[in-house]
C-alpha cells in the first residue's frame, strides 16, 4: 500500500475512534450525570434531549426501570386517576406495560411481557381488568395475544384470535357491553393486485376483525376488509409492497373497532382515511371520509379534513357524536397537514352531514406520523389524548381548552423512534393489590421500600426489633408519606436494632401489607473513620517519599537534567 493511503486510513481511524469516544462519553457519562444532578427536569431541556432521549430511573428495592416524565402544563383538575402507557423504543429501557400517577410517578411496571400495546382498564362481567396486547411486532403489525389481569396483576384471561395462522394484532382489543372481545388480525393472503398496477398474483395484507366470546374463546363474528372494500380505495403509496410474501401490500390498515347498542361495528381504516359502520351481517352501512365519503361537510372542509387517523369511538351514539385521532400523516412520504389533533365530529344521518365540534391540539402542535388515541374521561368531563409516536399525553376540557400536558421522553427526538406508546389512557377506577409483599432492601445504612402496583398505600411504617431482645418483638420506629414509587428510611441512628420490616398503610391507617424481615448488622462509623485515616496516611506517606527522592536527585545529580530523560539519567547518578 502507498504511504499516502496508509496515512489517510490512519487519519480516518483516529477520527472515527475520536467521534465514537465523544459519543459514548456524552451518551453514557455526561447525559446520565446531568440527569442525575437535576432532581426536577427542566421541560425545555428535557424536550431537546439534554437529559437523554428518554430519561429513566432505577430503584434499589425493585429491578424495574421507570420513566422520568416532565410536566409541560398543569391544572389542578387533572390531578385525578392514573395514566396507562406501553413505552417501547430504542431509548425506553426494558419495554413493559406501565401505570403512572397523575404527577407522572411510576405506580406499576411489568417487564416479563414482550412488546405490549394498548394498556387500559376495561370492564368484563362487572369487574375491572387491566388489558393489553403482547407479542412480536414487525413495523406496524403484530402477532400475539391479549391479556386480562385482575386487581392482583395475575393473568385472569388470555384471549387469542381464532383460525389457522390467525394471530391477534396489536391495534385493537375492545371488550364490548355484551362481554365479548373485538380484536384485529393482519394476515397475508395471495391476491390479484392488477387494479393497483401491481402483479395479478401478488400479496395482500388482509385486515380482519373478529368478535370472540371471552369465556369460551369461540368465534362469534368475522369481517374481512377485502370482501367489502375495493383495493383502489387506499391512499398508501408503497411501490415495493405486494410483490413478495414477506412484503405484502396493506391497502386498508384497520386500527380500531367498537360496537354500538344496535350491534353495528364502528371501524377506522388508516390507509383509506375512512370511518365506517358495519352491520351485524357484514354490510357497510355508511362511510365517512375517503374516496367514497357520503357526508356533506357543514364546517367548510374542517370536519372531513382527517387523514391517516386512529381510534374512532362513539362519544354519544344517540346524538351521532364521535371522536377520533387525526394523524394528518402516514410517514414522511404521506404528509397532509402541519400537525396531528384529536377531533369531535357530529354526524346527521337524516341529512347526511358532518360538523366539526371541537379539536384537540398539543401545546407544541405535535405531529404523530403513526399511532395515537382520544379518550373521554367521564369522571371529570375531560378529553385525554395520547400522541402515539410522539412521547406525550394531554388533557383538555371537552371544548378543546388544553389543561395539562406531560411528556415521557424528548419530543424533539420522536422521529427517531426513541420512545413511543401506541395509545395512552387515563382511569380513576383502577385499584391494584399485588400478591407479592412490599419489597425492601438495605443499601449503605438506608432502607428502601417499594410495592410495584399497589395503588392504595399512602404511608410506610418502619418497624424494628432490638438486637438484645429474645422474642424479636417489633416496635414502630418511623412513618413517612408515600410520594413516589420508592421511599427510604435512614438507619444511621438505629444501631440498637438488628431486624427491620416495613408496613404499608392505607388512608384510614389500616395495614395493607408487610414486607419480609431484613436483618442488618450495624457497621460502626468508627471502623470507617479508622480505615479512612489509615488509607489517607498511606497515600500521604507514598507521596512524601516520592517527593523527597525527586528532590534529592534533582539537587545531587548532574546539572541540566531533562525531566523526560529521567530514566536514562538516573543510571548515571553517582552513589
Ligand atoms: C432482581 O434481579 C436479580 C437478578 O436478576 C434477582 O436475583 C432478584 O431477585 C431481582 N429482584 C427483584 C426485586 O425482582
Ligand atoms: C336537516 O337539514 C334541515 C335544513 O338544513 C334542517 O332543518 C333539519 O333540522 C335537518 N335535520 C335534522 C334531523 O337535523
Ligand atoms: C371551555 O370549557 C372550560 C370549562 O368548562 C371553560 O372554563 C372555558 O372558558 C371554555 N372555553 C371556551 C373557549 O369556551
Amino acid at each position: 500500500m502507498k504511504p499516502r493511503l496508509i496515512r489517510a486510513l490512519v487519519v480516518v481511524a483516529v477520527v472515527v475512534t475520536g467521534a465514537l469516544l465523544l459519543f459514548f462519553t456524552v451518551a453514557y457519562l455526561l447525559v446520565p450525570l446531568f440527569a442525575w444532578l437535576s432532581p426536577t427536569l427542566n421541560p425545555t431541556l428535557y424536550d431537546l434531549g439534554l437529559y437523554g432521549a428518554c430519561p429513566l430511573q432505577t430503584y434499589v428495592s425493585s429491578n424495574v426501570t421507570g420513566l422520568r416524565t416532565t410536566t409541560i402544563q398543569w391544572d389542578e383538575s387533572c390531578d385525578n386517576g392514573y395514566v396507562f402507557l406501553t413505552p417501547t423504543g430504542d431509548s425506553a429501557g426494558a419495554p413493559g406495560p406501565t401505570i403512572l400517577d397523575s404527577q407522572g410517578e411510576v405506580v406499576w411496571k411489568a417487564e416479563g411481557y414482550q412488546i405490549t400495546t394498548n394498556l387500559k382498564v376495561q370492564r368484563y362481567k362487572g369487574q375491572d381488568y387491566l388489558t393489553f396486547w403482547s407479542g412480536r411486532k414487525w413495523g406496524s403489525l403484530g402477532a400475539g395475544s391479549y391479556y386480562m389481569l385482575d386487581s392482583s396483576y395475575r393473568v385472569a384471561y388470555q384471549v387469542k384470535a381464532v383460525g389457522e395462522n390467525m394471530f391477534g394484532d396489536l391495534h385493537e382489543f375492545k371488550i364490548t357491553n355484551d362481554d365479548t372481545a373485538l380484536l384485529t388480525v393482519y394476515h397475508t393472503v395471495d391476491a390479484d393486485l392488477s387494479s393497483l398496477g401491481k402483479a395479478s398474483s401478488g400479496w395482500l395484507t388482509e385486515n380482519t376483525f373478529q368478535e370472540i366470546d371471552i369465556s369460551t374463546g369461540e368465534l362469534l363474528f368475522e369481517w374481512r376488509a377485502s370482501e367489502h372494500v375495493d383495493l383502489t380505495e387506499g391512499y398508501m403509496w408503497n411501490p415495493f409492497g405486494g410483490y413478495l410474501r414477506s412484503m405484502p401490500f396493506d391497502y386498508y390498515h384497520l386500527n380500531s373497532v367498537d360496537k354500538d347498542s344496535h350491534g353495528n361495528y364502528l371501524i377506522s381504516a388508516r390507509h383509506t382515511h375512512t370511518i365506517s359502520c358495519v352491520s351485524p351481517t357484514g354490510e357497510i352501512l355508511w362511510v365517512l371520509g375517503g374516496k367514497h365519503n357520503q357526508f356533506t361537510d357543514l364546517s367548510g372542509g374542517a370536519a372531513l379534513d382527517f387523514s391517516w387517523q386512529h381510534d374512532a369511538r362513539w362519544w354519544s351514539e344517540k346524538e351521532g357524536i364521535l371522536t377520533l385521532f387525526d394523524n394528518q400523516e402516514g410517514g414522511v412520504l404521506n404528509r397532509e397537514g402541519p400537525y396531528s389533533k384529536g377531533m369531535m365530529l357530529k354526524l346527521d344521518f337524516d341529512n347526511c352531514t358532518v360538523e366539526l365540534l371541537h379539536s384537540y391540539v398539543s401545546l407544541q402542535e405535535t405531529r404523530a406520523p403513526s399511532q395515537g388515541s382520544v379518550q373521554f374521561l367521564s369522571e371529570t368531563n375531560h378529553m385525554f389524548v395520547g400522541w402515539g409516536h410522539s412521547p406525550a399525553y394531554s388533557e383538555y376540557s371537552v371544548n378543546g381548552t388544553l389543561l395539562c400536558e406531560q411528556h415521557f421522553a424528548a419530543t424533539w427526538l420522536h422521529v427517531w423512534n426513541r420512545a413511543v406508546s401506541y395509545r395512552a389512557f387515563k382511569s380513576a377506577t383502577w385499584v391494584g393489590h399485588p400478591k407479592e409483599p412490599p419489597a425492601v432492601k438495605i443499601d449503605d445504612q438506608t432502607l428502601y421500600v417499594s410495592w410495584n402496583g399497589a395503588t392504595e398505600v399512602v404511608a410506610w411504617e418502619l418497624q424494628g426489633a432490638m438486637t438484645e431482645a429474645d422474642d424479636y418483638e417489633f416496635s414502630e420506629l418511623d412513618v413517612i408519606d408515600k410520594e413516589g414509587f420508592e421511599e427510604s428510611f435512614e438507619l444511621t441512628d438505629l444501631w440498637e436494632y438488628s431486624r427491620f420490616r416495613v408496613v404499608a398503610l392505607d388512608r384510614t391507617g389500616q395495614i395493607l401489607g408487610q414486607s419480609e424481615v431484613v436483618s442488618y448488622h450495624y457497621e460502626s462509623g468508627w471502623w470507617r473513620f479508622i480505615f479512612a485515616v489509615l488509607a489517607w496516611g498511606l497515600v500521604f506517606t507514598i507521596c512524601w517519599h516520592g517527593y523527597k527522592r525527586l528532590w534529592r536527585w534533582k539537587h545531587t545529580g548532574a546539572g541540566g537534567i531533562k525531566w523526560k530523560s529521567y530514566e536514562l539519567q538516573t543510571r548515571r547518578i553517582p552513589k
